[in-house]
Order: C-alpha cells, then sequence, then structure tokens
C-alpha cells in the first residue's frame, strides 16, 4: 500500500529579529551569525503564540471536511509542551473541529519527535487503510539570552496529513534508526531554557547521521546518485551542510552539484525561522518543494532526523505527481511577507515574559496577533484558546 504525506501546513508567528542586528548587539560579527551559522532572521513568539497555538494554526490551513471527519489519530511532537500531563493533541482537537472518536497523543524525543508521529502515523495507516492521520511538529526553541545557542531559536509548527494514496511524499519502506543515552542538548523539568553541550551536539548529530546512512545504504541497496535530494534536521542552516558535506564524495560531480543546489533552496525557510526542533525537518522539506522549481515527479527525497538525546533516523520518499497542487506556495511567500522586524530589545522584552506562575488570571493582548488562533491568557490554571476566525 501507499502511505506517505497528502497535505502540508506551516505557521510561524509575525515576529521576527534580523541575525545582523542581534550580532552587533551581542558584538558578534555578523558574519559568524548568518554566514557561520547560517540563519538570516528569528521567528519571535509573543505570549498570544504558544506550541498549541503554532500547532493549530498550521494545521487549520490544510484540513476540510472530510479530514476533520477521517482523523481517527492526532499525534503532537514537541519538546515545549505546556503542561506536564495533558497533550497538545487533545488541546488542538476542538479547535480543528476534528471527529471525537480518535487517538490524541503528544511524544517527546527532542527534535525526533515529530518523525516518531510520522513512522507511527504510517503503520497505524497499513492496519486502518480508510482512516487519515494528523501528525504536528511544533516548537519554541529557547536556549536564553546571551546564549551561544542564541542565534539558533525559534518559533514554528508543521503539520502534514498522513494517508494512504498520498499526493506529496510517498514513504518508502526501508528504515534505519539509531539509539544511545547522550548529554547532548536537554530540558530538565525545571528550566526554561535548553541546556546543550553545543560542540558534542555537532559531533553527534554527524556521528548518528552516518551511522544511520550507512545502515540505509545496506538495508536499501540505494545509491546516494539515486537521490534528487536530501533535507535535514536543521537546528541551524549550516549544520546539516557539514553533515551532506561527509558523504558526497560517495557521487560524481555532477550529483554533488545537483544535492548541494537542492541543499541550498532547502534551507530558503529555516535559515528564516531558526530552529522549531521537531518541525525543522519538514520546515526543510516544504522549503524544497515550495521553493525548488522543476523537481520531476518520481524524484527520492532522503530525510536525516535527529534528536538530542538521542535518536537519530533516516528514511526516504518519492514525490507524487502533481504535488505542487497540494502545496500553499502563496500564502506562505504572504506569511513571510507579511511579518514584523522587531528590535533586539524588544525580542528581549518578549523572551522575559511569562504567563503567571501561579496560574493566576492574565488577559492577553490577543488583537495585537494577527493569528487565527491565539492563546488569549489563563483562568484558574487553565489555558484559554480563541479561534478569531
Ligand atoms: N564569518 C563567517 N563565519 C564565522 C565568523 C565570521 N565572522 N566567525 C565565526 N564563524 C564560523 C566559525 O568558523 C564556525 O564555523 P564552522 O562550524 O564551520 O567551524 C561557525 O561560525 C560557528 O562558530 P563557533 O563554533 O565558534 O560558534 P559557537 O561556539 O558560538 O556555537 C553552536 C555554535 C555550538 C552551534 C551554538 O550555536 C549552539 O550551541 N547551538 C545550539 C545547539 C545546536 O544547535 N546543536 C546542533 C546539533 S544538536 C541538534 O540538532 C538538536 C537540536 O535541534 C538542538
Amino acid at each position: 500500500m501507499n502511505i506517505g504525506i497528502d497535505k502540508m501546513g506551516f505557521y510561524s508567528p509575525h515576529l521576527y529579529v534580523d541575525m545582523n542586528e542581534l550580532a552587533i548587539s551581542r558584538d558578534v560579527d555578523p558574519g559568524k551569525f548568518t554566514v557561520g551559522i547560517g540563519q538570516e532572521k528569528m521567528a519571535v513568539a509573543p505570549l498570544t503564540q504558544d506550541p498549541v497555538s503554532l500547532a493549530a494554526n498550521a494545521a487549520l490551513e490544510i484540513l476540510d471536511e472530510t479530514d476533520q471527519e477521517k482523523i481517527d489519530l492526532v499525534i503532537v511532537g514537541t519538546e515545549s509542551g505546556v503542561d506536564h500531563s495533558k497533550s497538545i493533541a487533545t488541546y488542538i482537537h476542538p479547535l480543528l473541529g476534528l471527529n471525537p472518536q480518535a487517538r490524541a497523543f503528544e511524544i517527546k524525543q527532542a527534535c525526533y519527535g515529530a518523525t516518531a508521529g510520522l513512522q507511527m502515523a504510517k503503520g497505524h495507516i497499513a492496519l486502518h487503510p480508510d482512516s487519515k492521520v494528523l501528525v504536528i511538529g511544533t516548537d519554541i526553541a529557547r536556549y536564553g539570552l546571551r546564549s551561544s545557542g542564541e542565534v539558533t531559536q525559534g518559533a514554528g509548527a508543521v503539520a502534514m496529513l498522513i494517508s494512504r494514496e498520498p499526493r506529496v511524499l510517498r514513504l518508502e519502506e526501508h528504515h534505519a534508526y539509531h539509539t544511545e543515552d547522550i548529554m547532548d542538548f536537554w530540558r530538565p523539568t525545571y528550566a526554561e531554557n535548553a541546556f546543550v553541550d553545543g560542540k558534542f551536539s555537532n559531533e553527534q548529530y554527524i556521528s548518528f547521521f552516518n551511522r544511520v546512512w550507512e545502515q540505509y545504504k545496506a538495508a536499501s541497496h540505494l545509491k546516494l546518485a539515486e537521490y534528487e535530494a536530501i533535507c535535514f534536521h536543521m537546528p541551524y542552516t549550516k549544520m546539516g551542510l557539514k553533515a551532506l558535506r561527509t558523504i558526497l564524495e560517495e557521487t560524481d560531480e555532477a550529483n554533488r552539484d545537483r544535492l548541494l543546489a537542492n541543499y541550498e533552496v532547502s534551507k530558503t525557510f529555516n535559515k528564516n525561522i531558526g530552529n522549531i526542533y521537531t518541525a525543522s525537518l519538514y520546515l526543510s522539506l516544504l522549503s524544497l518543494l515550495e521553493n525548488q522549481e522543476g523537481l520531476p515527479a518520481g524524484a527520492r527525497i532522503g530525510m536525516y532526523s535527529y534528536g538530542s538525546g538521542a535518536v537519530g533516523e533516516f528514511f526516504s520518499g518519492i514525490l507524487q505527481p502533481d504535488y505542487q497542487k497540494q502545496l500553499h506556495i502563496q500564502r506562505h511567500a504572504d506569511l513571510f511577507a507579511s511579518r514584523k522586524e522587531i528590535s533586539v530589545t524588544e525580542y528581549e522584552e518578549i523572551f522575559q515574559q511569562m504567563l503567571p506562575a501561579d496560574g493566576s488570571k492574565a488577559d492577553l493582548a490577543i488583537n495585537e496577533d494577527p493569528a487565527d488562533i491565539v492563546l488569549a491568557g489563563i483562568e484558574h490554571h487553565v489555558r484559554q484558546y480563541v479561534n478569531k476566525k
């Protein structure tokens, strides 16, 4: 049975900081942030956007009535959940008008969560061919003001509808994954910001990639030349390139050029959003599909997922005929064009704003946020969401 991605939605908050401005304010050469790290703009979430509203806004743009009826499994991957118990998947259920006869839960394994969800969805569709699964990666990446990871923060979500006879990307049958207990990046329950061993995390990202790439080659008998593009989890856009470079010698110059050119396109959105953890790999896929004209149907796209802690996985998919018809190219171009730049000072203020830690009543300024779905406040420890549409 053909199973894979049938639709893809995306949302990121309307505010951003320019990385040149951040570099100047941090007394760093801007080239380090824009070239060395490879980030140009960083999405900033106001209090009215949290991982629940980001997820709901990303899914809202792709679901029609049939989807709402047929979705019987909702999986949200996140590492910035808003509750130790209740899942984001249950929060978004009514916001999206989904059929109550569905399973809904949240998955956590750092940036790997959405990939875990995607693979579970594939298994679910194999058992229940008529159903549809909604998989969402949603995150707000926080390392802290003036930390070395600050330039790699971001905010956003990618939603994917998984079904049989998918119209965007058919997932191939092979898999390669690897798990090890390592401390490269983590966030204890008492911490608002992540802890990271930056250099070690870079090394592990590449080491896991090399391992699962070799495993996948052995399992699939596919060679590098048979890939049109490889999309990477992008904590920052230079990271995937470092991993890609380690295998380029496996093919000839023409193929190398094609893979490098497609890599450049696959980072288009990511370099303007920042790290969105679970959704970064899928934002990179969306960047490639929406910004690279002429990718042929039948082309194979490799996908490398990495979640610190750590789990790595490589898998691949085949682009489907007329996949372009499933995309929202203009809507996403409008989303980027309508964003508002804020100063570093404004970003620092927003970064430090928090909902009352004791759960007491707060009303947020929802009219300043153009998103359809917003967090309106909190009352008796209950988060209040509103769909303004
Ligand atoms: N012009 C151009 N390039 C410059 C430059 C300049 N003026 N100044 C410095 N550079 C280059 C450096 O040469 C370096 O390039 P290479 O990596 O190619 O050697 C690059 O800019 C970065 O410089 P540093 O290594 O000195 O940067 P840093 O020590 O300040 O930190 C970082 C970089 C470790 C990535 C840090 O931002 C960080 O900790 N980020 C968060 C962790 C992370 O993203 N890890 C990735 C793997 S883990 C993962 O993928 C999971 C996840 O999502 C977190």
